[in-house]
């Protein structure tokens, strides 16, 4: 199907940047549902693989421990092979690729590969002194992978919870750094493509859904 640049809700194109622990994961499942579109999680996929224990996990755990970027070819070659994926085919919500702009341009090869393009890139801005208490703080259900906050989104007493091992302050104070790192080339990158738009992270969840919905109907 050949992109229009006008989306419908069927075919949403969107991909989410934001410094760790900003809300990505949090909007792209809320969003999911709203467009009926599938969430793609470069972060998710290379956890998943982690608890797998293949080739690829045992390479990105060694990065995501240090709170450094997998190498682009090794998450390039991952959403390659997802976006091409049936669900994947009238649209997706990217959290966490692309990263850099090696990686943003095999995006646009992938998409143009099937005749799309990108509809929207939004970054999500959140203070850093916040951030490290949103990523300490976060807790994963391991059952469901539905995310939760000890301060701002408690679970609920059955839950079965996991604490990521690089959600340790250390280890995200790295995180944040490589992310001011990257976005320095980045977001000039999607600005000048006027594909850029900024929201604010601060607020209820709920709250930065509406100015997500806004940005991208502007
Ligand atoms: P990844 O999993 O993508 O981590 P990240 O970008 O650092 O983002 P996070 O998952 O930490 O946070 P989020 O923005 O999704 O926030 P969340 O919604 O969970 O990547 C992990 C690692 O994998 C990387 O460091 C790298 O090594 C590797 N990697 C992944 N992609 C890569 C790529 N493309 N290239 C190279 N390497 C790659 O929310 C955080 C917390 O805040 C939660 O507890 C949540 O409940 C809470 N919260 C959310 N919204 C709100 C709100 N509005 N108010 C209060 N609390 C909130």
């Amino acid at each position: 199907m050949a992109a229009t640049g006008q989306s419908t809700p069927a075919q949403m194109r969107l991909v989410l940047v934001g410094p760790p622990a900003s809300g990505k994961g949090t909007q792209a499942a809320i969003l999911r549902t709203r467009f009926s579109v599938p969430q793609v999680s470069t972060g998710d996929m290379l956890r998943a693989a982690r608890r797998d224990g293949t080739a690829l996990g045992k390479e990105a755990e060694r990065y995501m421990n240090a709170g450094q970027l997998v190498p682009d070819e090794t998450v390039i070659g991952l959403v390659d092979e997802r976006l091409g994926l049936a669900d994947a085919l009238n649209g997706f919500i990217l959290d966490g690729f692309p990263r850099t702009v090696p990686q943003a341009e095999a995006l646009n090869r992938v998409l143009a590969a099937h005749g799309h393009e990108l509809d929207h890139v939004v970054q999500i801005d959140v203070p850093r002194e916040l951030l490290v208490e949103r990523a300490t703080l976060r807790r994963t259900d391991k059952r469901t992978g539905h995310i939760y906050h000890l301060k701002y989104n408690p679970p609920p007493p059955d839950a079965d919870l996991e604490h990521r091992a690089d959600d340790r302050e250390e280890t995200v104070i790295a995180r944040l750094n490589q992310y001011d790192a990257m976005t320095a080339a980045l977001l000039p990158y999607y600005a000048a493509r006027n594909l850029l738009r900024r929201v604010d992270g601060v607020g209820p969840a709920e709250q930065v859904t509406e100015r997500l919905l806004q940005a991208i109907n502007a």
